[in-house]
């Protein structure tokens, strides 16, 4: 059982406890996602506050850097406390140009879990998303026999539990219909609100939603109703991002990313920061 003081308490993963307020550790690698970071020393030094701040939720994949950022945490974090789940993804490699091709055949599946294994460490892998879709965004089409081959690999006992990424409403079911999923990692924030109703769904099941960039990602959150409201509240609006993410729905799961750790720590604290009623029907405007 894992207590936190962490800003929305936690969450359960299948048989795992997280806490709400997570860590995304993609933009610990070099200029867009690519090759070592600036300051290695700086990157490790994120990644232990991050746990000794008491986050129990690490989102990874190998293709960040590609390696490194797995390679990163080993270092910092192995052998990993108990409490500790790392989740990883699948699905697409890396070329020469800093693309992201897709990879869901069912060799390059094998081959990313096994890498996976092996960069971070484990034995087994926590949490596995299928990363569908592309750079821009999800796509139609079946994901049966990627999702199947990651079924298989879990029964193998090399993975305890399956998530989707990028993936479109009609993927999700088809993967259910295939094996219990526990959570969703799609892009989402208070400017980019297309899965509204995917949240509800997902929270009445008792899946988690993972938002990707739930700051903006590359390109930050801008919006001058946030900027006003966090104004108002003498609040940073990345705070203000955060902490109605957390009140959107009790599913939701943060993963905000940083490479620093004045930021981790204000994030942390931004994401308590209380919204009223008003506050929420104002934010609210911005992406409906
Ligand atoms: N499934 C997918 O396809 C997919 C795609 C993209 C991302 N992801 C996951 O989602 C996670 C989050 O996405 P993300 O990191 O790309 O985007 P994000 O969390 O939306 O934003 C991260 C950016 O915000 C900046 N930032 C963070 N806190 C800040 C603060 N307090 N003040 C000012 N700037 C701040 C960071 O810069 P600093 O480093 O300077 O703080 C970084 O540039 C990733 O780490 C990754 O694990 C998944």
């Amino acid at each position: 059982m894992v207590s936190t003081s962490l800003p929305g308490g936690t969450w359960t993963l299948g048989d795992l406890t997280v806490t709400r307020f997570g860590y995304g550790a993609m933009q610990l690698a070099g200029p867009w996602v690519m090759g070592p970071p600036a300051d290695h020393g700086g990157a490790l030094a994120v990644l232990r506050a991050a746990v000794e701040l008491g986050i129990t939720h690490i989102d990874t994949s190998e293709a960040y850097g590609p390696h490194v950022t797995n390679q990163l945490i080993r270092e910092a974090l192995h052998p990993y406390p108990d409490s500790l789940h790392i989740v990883t993804k699948v699905g697409a490699n890396r070329d020469q140009q800093g693309g992201w091709p897709p990879a869901r055949d069912p060799e390059s599946l094998r081959r990313s879990v096994h890498e996976n294994l092996e960069t971070l460490g484990l034995d087994v892998l926590d949490l596995v998303n299928l990363r569908l879709g592309d750079a821009a965004g999800p796509q139609p089409g079946s994901v049966a026999e990627a999702f199947e081959t990651l079924v298989d690999l879990q029964r193998q006992g090399l993975i305890r539990h399956l998530g989707v990424s990028n993936a479109t409403p009609e993927q999700i079911a088809e993967a259910q219909a295939i094996a219990p999923i526990v959570c969703v990692q799609n892009m989402y924030n208070l400017a980019h609100r297309q899965d509204d109703e995917l949240i509800d769904a997902l929270a009445e099941q008792g899946i988690a939603y993972v938002p990707f960039f739930p700051l903006g990602g590359f390109s930050p959150l801008q919006s001058s109703v946030l900027s006003t409201v966090a104004a108002r509240l003498e609040a940073a609006p990345m705070s203000v991002a955060l902490a109605w993410l957390l009140r959107r729905s009790p599913n939701i799961l943060l993963i905000p990313g940083t490479s620093s750790t004045t930021h981790l720590r204000e994030n942390i604290a931004g994401a308590a920061l209380p919204l009223s009623d008003d506050d929420l029907a104002e934010l609210d405007k911005i992406g409906r």
